[in-house]
């Protein structure tokens, strides 16, 4: 089967976050997937019938009673290429680990033979609960994949773990499990740190020295390392994106602030992957009240001072025996020559070599790249979504903490 024009069936449970699963479901038919929703009957509740059938084209059964002689019970997860349950309620868990099948949802579960993936949203204390653990861990031992809930507002005035992942990283996990199935969690047990996004200097309070970086890539490692078991610590410069589910994300703004925080996570880290866009330089000196202009007078210059290199901080220093250090290269002239030279001065192990130019925007959803190992490697990766070159990238990181 062409996985890309796979059906998917989105089941949706009976949460308050029910409504951001319209959001999901057009990400999804958008990009060319026939979706069938089947909602709970609570789920109907929250966002009702004529939602679903409106946003996806086909009618949105929730009873097994309903249209019975298509048989729809067997039916619909038979031929789905993808079942995604979003929101997952902690009834919905417990229901689909237990083996119930009650309603035409919890009979598609059964019935799917393709990969399932539930993202889950309910109070903190409900996540928490030894019921629900033993329910995630049961469903996870069978291959189904059970995303961390976000951290942030829930209903009502209580914050904390629980929260429905952001749907387009929910949509982002199920294009990678439709492109490539369940992967083996082959970075289980390892930490693994990620910078990303572009650093702001400040020059004064409303005044800063940025670059274009989307952060896009750096987004793609972190999700594909999490999905493939690593806990991750995401050190994010300026991004416009939300925060990756199962992520620790340490937000910072300056050069100097990343340093820092990536210094601070590296300690323990098997690897690390300097995917933000670093300013090599910030103002020597900062205003604290904001500059103005003087009629009749030049500006005064801007003078820089030089801000530390991470990476080659990383590469000298290895703050753990055999953690692996990967680092990123833009560049317009000779990339593979350029990279090379620039491996060899940062003494990283990997060095992820994007050609810029023309053709190559920045915030695009797509990269093309060659991955140079300090061993003398090439590894090309074609056109395509960030998280493929993720995927490289960590499948390189997972050899060399194998062979270490
Ligand atoms: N980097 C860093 N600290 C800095 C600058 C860059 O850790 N102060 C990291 C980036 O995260 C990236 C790599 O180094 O992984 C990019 O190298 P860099 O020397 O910044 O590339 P260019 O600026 O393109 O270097 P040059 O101008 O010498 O080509």
């Amino acid at each position: 089967m062409n996985r890309a024009d796979a059906e998917v069936v989105l089941g949706v449970g009976g949460g308050i976050a029910a409504y951001k699963a319209c959001e999901l479901l057009r990400r999804l038919t958008e990009s060319g997937h026939t979706v069938t929703v089947v909602p709970t009957a609570s789920a109907l509740r929250f966002v009702g019938e004529p939602t679903w059938s409106a946003l996806s084209g086909r009618p949105a059964a929730t009873e097994v009673w309903e249209s019975v002689h298509e048989v729809p019970h067997v039916t619909i997860g038979r031929r789905a290429g993808l079942v995604v349950v979003a929101p997952a309620t902690a009834d919905l868990l417990a229901r689909a680990a237990h083996g119930l099948a009650d309603d035409l949802l919890t009979n598609t579960l059964l019935t799917a033979r393709c990969p399932v993936l539930f993202a889950p949203a309910m109070h903190t204390e409900m996540w928490e609960h030894p019921a629900t653990r033993d329910n995630v861990a049961t469903l996870r031992s069978r291959g189904c994949v059970v995303l961390e809930p976000a951290v942030g507002r829930l209903t009502g005035a209580d914050t904390g773990k629980g929260r429905l992942p952001d749907p387009e990283e929910i949509f982002r996990a199920c294009r990678r499990l439709l492109a490539r199935g369940v992967l083996p969690a082959d970075l289980e047990g390892r930490h693994v740190v990620v910078s990303a996004g572009g650093t702001r200097e400040p020059l004064d309070p409303v005044r800063f020295l940025g670059n274009r970086s989307s952060g896009k890539q750096g987004w793609a490692l972190a999700r594909t390392a999490a999905a493939r078991g690593a806990r991750v610590t995401l050190v994010a410069a300026h991004a416009e994106l939300p925060d990756p589910a199962g992520v620790d994300v340490v937000r910072v703004g300056t050069a100097v602030e990343l340093h820092r925080a990536v210094g601070a996570a590296a300690a323990d880290a098997d690897a690390v992957v300097m995917a933000a866009a670093v300013a090599d330089f910030r103002p020597a000196s900062y205003a604290t009240g904001k500059i103005k202009k003087q009629d009749g007078r030049d500006p005064e210059p801007v003078s820089l001072v030089r801000n530390p290199d991470v990476l080659a901080g990383l590469g000298a220093e290895r703050p753990r025996p055999g953690q692996v250090v990967v680092g990123f290269a833009a560049e317009t002239d000779d990339p593979l020559e350029n990279g090379r030279k620039k491996l060899a001065r940062k003494r990283c192990d990997l060095l992820v070599v994007n050609e810029v130019g023309e053709r190559r925007t920045f915030g695009s959803e797509e990269n093309e790249a060659v991955v140079l190992g300090a061993d003398g490697s090439e590894t090309p990766v074609p056109y395509g979504p960030k998280e493929d070159l993720a995927d490289t990238v960590w499948d390189l990181v997972r050899d060399r903490l194998a062979g270490a």
